[in-house]
């Protein structure tokens, strides 16, 4: 077969990711067969006229959406289609013990909650309640639901009643949420400047305007947030004051307070985002708490529990309710009361309690790991934190370490994947010590990370 070469043409956005579309439309259309050997990075590179660096991220992402498979010395093949999870199951979401060691995601410990969410479907199955859990619902029938969730925000801190409370379907639709109800087309939403990555989307979404705050080694800087809405009137804040994504800082007690007392200052809505507030119990009080009136409050049991049940909670001043509950209506009619029920029926009776314990003492397992194996690297990190950032020794840019990293079969996240204002490009990566299920696989991958850090590039040549 003639080497393939993607059709680029009438395509937008990223190169690296026009070349990724195009191999996926190949391998759906069956152009380009299962085990086929894709050309050498370098060739494509030279047949596309881009650059090596390109073509090696195109890879390395087809990688990661487990569409290709790297085999040490051999090359890059297609991956067959029943190895890429086409059987009905999550597809590139599913962890598995073969292919790349993925460090590129930040999901709880899997098999923790596996038995216990075994043993509520069964109780929902042999119980009477299904038949209604299978049908719209109206409000009374969710405020059990509500109901768990003001036991899930004690838990984190926040006392609320329950007309404070809305369940949605996990924290990224409940910032989605949030957005569409307090914010208007062309408002500015402040951000810090390194944040989590579907924000950006959701801003060009809706129209918004969306500008950096400044950040330290300790979080967002209050000086800055300050000066910003003296200057330009913004609506909203959202950050990450807890296990911030993706630098792992954890705001002072100081700062929050200076937050909040900016907040009330300026008219200043802050969206508190703490999806990771659980697994670091000694944390500073939420803000949430500092001033109630001024903050939407953002968590989900997807760090705790298990991701794919898709529940979430926010707790809102009062008078943002309904808009609130609006917008879930309108994005989702109502959350699915199978797996509200779930999430409810291990909040309960204790369990999601014990599930975030044992999160926290798993994941405080592979920080000691992580710390063995990279001690002679500096980089940030919490002791109870599900990943690490990593700014990368002197010479070394993100992009071309990442896909090296791709390249040796390893896939973590370059910092400009984070940043907030085009153009900021950290030289650091996140790894993400939590997605890999096995200990050993994790340990392999972090060896390689290793290993490249001390082996700094060659000025002007990528390593590969
Ligand atoms: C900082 C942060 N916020 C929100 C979310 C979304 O969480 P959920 O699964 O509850 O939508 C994530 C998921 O990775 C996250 O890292």
């Amino acid at each position: 077969m003639a080497i393939w070469l993607p059709d680029l043409a009438g395509r937008r956005g990223p190169k690296y990711l026009q070349i990724v579309q195009a191999m996926a439309e190949d391998i759906a259309s069956g152009d380009l067969p299962a085990e086929t050997r894709l050309p050498p990075h370098r060739e494509l590179a030279w047949q596309l006229g881009l650059s090596p660096n390109t073509t090696s991220r195109a890879y390395a992402e087809g990688t990661r959406r487990a569409l290709l498979r790297g085999e040490v010395g051999r090359g890059t093949f297609v991956r067959p289609a029943g190895s890429r999870g086409e059987d009905g199951h999550a597809g590139d979401l599913r962890r598995s013990s073969s292919g790349p060691i993925d460090l590129s995601r930040n999901l709880p410990l899997p098999g923790l909650a596996e038995p216990h969410i075994r043993r509520v479907l069964t109780g929902i199955g042999q119980g009477g309640g299904l038949p209604a859990l299978l049908d719209y619902q109206t409000d009374m029938d969710l405020s059990r639901h509500t109901g768990a969730g003001t036991r899930w925000l004690a838990q984190c801190g926040i006392e609320a009643p329950l007309d404070e409370v809305t369940v949605t379907n996990g924290a990224q639709h409940g910032l989605l949420c949030t957005l569409m109800a307090l914010l208007r087309p062309g408002d500015l939403l402040l951000v810090e400047a390194l944040s989590y990555v579907p924000v950006r989307a959701m801003a060009a979404t809706l129209g918004l305007n969306l500008r950096a705050v400044e950040m330290d080694a300790e979080g967002i800087c209050p000086e800055s947030l300050d000066s910003i809405c003296k200057e330009a009137a913004p609506k909203a804040l959202y950050f990450m004051p807890t296990l911030q994504t993706p630098t792992t800082t954890t705001l002072s007690a100081e700062r929050r307070q200076a937050i909040a007392g900016i907040a009330r200052r300026h008219g200043l809505t802050l969206i508190e985002d703490d999806v990771f507030g659980l697994l670091k119990p000694d944390r500073p009080a939420p803000v949430a708490t500092l001033a109630p009136e001024r903050t939407v409050y953002v968590t989900s049991v997807s760090k705790c529990i298990a991701p794919g049940l898709r529940v979430g909670y926010l707790r809102a001043p009062r008078d943002i309710g309904p808009a609130l509950r609006h917008a879930v209506n309108l994005s989702t009619w109502m959350t699915p009361p199978v797996t509200s029920e779930i999430a409810a029926r291990l909040i309960l009776d204790g369990t999601a309690s014990r599930l975030a314990d044992e999160q926290r003492a798993a994941a405080a397992q592979r920080q000691r790991l992580a710390r063995r194996i990279l001690k002679d690297h500096g980089y940030a990190s919490d002791p109870h934190g599900l990943h690490i950032w990593l700014p990368l020794p002197g010479g070394w840019h993100a992009d071309h370490f990442c896909s090296a990293a791709g390249q040796r079969g390893v896939l973590v996240t370059p910092g400009s994947s984070f940043a907030m204002r085009s153009g900021d490009d950290p030289a650091a990566i996140r790894i993400c010590l939590s997605h890999e299920p096995g200990e050993e696989r994790l340990r392999e991958g972090l060896a390689v990370i290793g290993a490249l850090l001390a082996q700094p590039p060659i000025a002007g040549k990528m390593i590969v």
